[in-house]
């Protein structure tokens, strides 16, 4: 799979000589927004971490479950979707508007390269906004206009932070950042979360897959007990009907066949679904 041709021109803020989070996972997908240094970034770790695309398949795969069970089981009609990522197959407007056809959605990524490629992202009822900003200003986010034209903070939203908080350091607190996010949405209000862990995972393979991913930006694997602390005060949901509330290895959640879907790229991660009391 192709990246950006060779001949396009290279989008304002973008640095295509520098691998960014949001290229390599595009790439990993199998998608066509990245440059060659994303490439050769994504196939360093690929060749330390062979998981790589399962792991990867295996977030979207939760990603896309949350967001149609929030919809679907729930009613769920507005969504902030931070750290959404470079468009790609069935991105989050796609999926819960199946379910409700007028489902509004704000993309919030701090990488220009989501911004340039937001065409792909807007939908043309006006029920998509990407906006370019960092989660860690959480002002920013929460008083931007366009998201305030999509979301009532009055009704439940659906607010999607998969695979973006291993990139927010210890030192910016990420856990008050998620409980402010949680915290200025209604009651009845669901948070979707998923995490790299280091838990589980060979010492050697978590080192050097990290050293080469860091690369392109710090990347901060936790363990499970960090990870649910993201959940603290939150309601968890079961992973499927019949398990206990509980945060997973995210493969599990929603899937049809839990124990067949709990592969190696699963255990990347862990991660859930939880209300807002
Ligand atoms: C691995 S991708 C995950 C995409 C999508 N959420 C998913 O799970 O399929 C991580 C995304 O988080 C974005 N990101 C990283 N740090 C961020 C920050 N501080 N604020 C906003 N977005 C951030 C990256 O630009 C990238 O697009």
């Amino acid at each position: 799979m192709s990246g950006v041709p060779e001949s396009a021109p290279v989008p304002p803020g973008v640095d295509p000589t520098t691998p960014s989070p949001a290229r390599i996972y595009d790439y990993v997908l199998g998608g066509t927004h990245n440059f060659p240094v994303d490439r050769e970034a994504a196939e360093r770790i690929r060749a330390q971490s062979p998981d790589l695309a399962d792991a990867a398949w295996v977030n979207r795969g939760f990603h896309q479950r949350a967001a149609r069970w929030m919809a679907a089981e729930q009613g769920i009609g507005q969504f902030i979707d931070i750290g959404s990522g470079l468009p790609t197959q069935s991105n989050t407007h796609g999926v819960v508007q199946k379910v409700i056809p007028r489902a509004r959605v704000a993309y919030v990524d701090n990488d220009p390269m989501v911004l340039a490629y937001a065409g792909e992202l807007l939908s043309d009822d006006g029920t998509t906004a990407v906006i370019n900003a960092d989660l860690r200003n959480v002002d920013a986010v929460l008083d931007d206009l366009a998201l305030r034209a999509l979301i009532d903070f009055e009704r439940p939203a659906g607010l999607l932070m998969t695979a973006v908080l291993h990139f927010v350091a210890d030192d910016a607190g990420p856990w008050g950042l998620v409980r402010r996010y949680a915290g200025a949405l209604a009651p009845g209000s669901y948070l979707a979360l998923s995490h790299v862990t280091y838990e589980g995972l060979p010492p050697r393979l978590v080192e050097e897959g990290v050293s080469v991913y860091t690369q392109a930006r710090g990347v901060h694997p936790r363990s499970r007990k960090q990870i649910e602390r993201f959940f603290a005060g939150l309601q968890v949901a079961p992973p499927y009907p019949g398990a206990e509330p509980a945060i997973t290895h995210i493969g599990v959640w929603g899937a049809d066949a839990p124990e067949l879907a709990d592969s190696d790229g699963s255990h990347w991660w862990f991660g859930g679904v939880a209300r807002r009391p």
